[in-house]
């Protein structure tokens, strides 16, 4: 039976295998997970011990670079990754108001993805953008000045469109 993962090792093998070839071949193993997380959209775990076998590096020490580096996810996400900003600035103009509003929307608490794969929900700290207050971010779009109100009616137009206004 072919599994998820199945799928792309064969891509992801002939990767490593073009890496040998350079020196210094472990150094390569950033782009590794790179090309697994563009291949897979996240480092599922099977993965990673192919990696390791494959690299000759023991798993430990690629769990311990797939956790430090914040762009790599061990888990699967959300075709939307929402951020919500937690930090001063917008935690007094209501941030948690609006964290409890997409919380309640989309049944989700912070870590999590709905089961469509359609969002995931993290918070964050000061995303650089205080002046708009409360602010999230969505992949790489930012939106402020947000309330309950607006915030759902955010997330329900890009469920409607399928893509970010
Ligand atoms: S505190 Fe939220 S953007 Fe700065």
């Amino acid at each position: 039976m072919t599994t998820d993962i199945d799928k792309h090792i064969g891509e992801l093998e002939q990767f490593i295998k073009d890496t040998r070839k350079e020196d210094y071949s472990n150094s390569y193993l950033i782009a590794v997970l790179h090309k697994a997380q563009e291949l897979y959209g996240y480092l599922p775990e099977k993965v990673l011990d192919v990696i390791a076998e494959k690299m000759g590096i023991p798993t430990a020490r690629i769990w311990g670079v797939a956790t430090f580096y914040h762009y790599f996810n061990l888990r699967p996400i959300g075709k939307f990754v929402i951020s919500v900003c937690m930090g001063t600035a917008c935690y007094v103009k209501g941030a948690d108001e609006v964290l409890t509003a997409i919380m309640e929307h989309l049944g989700l608490k912070a870590g999590q993805t709905t089961k469509d794969k359609l969002f995931t929900l993290n918070e964050a700290r000061c995303l650089g953008a205080c002046g708009l207050a409360p602010v999230i971010m969505i992949n790489d779009k930012i939106y402020g000045k947000l309330d309950r109100k607006s915030t759902v009616e955010l997330l329900e137009t890009i469920k409607k469109t399928g893509k970010l206004q």
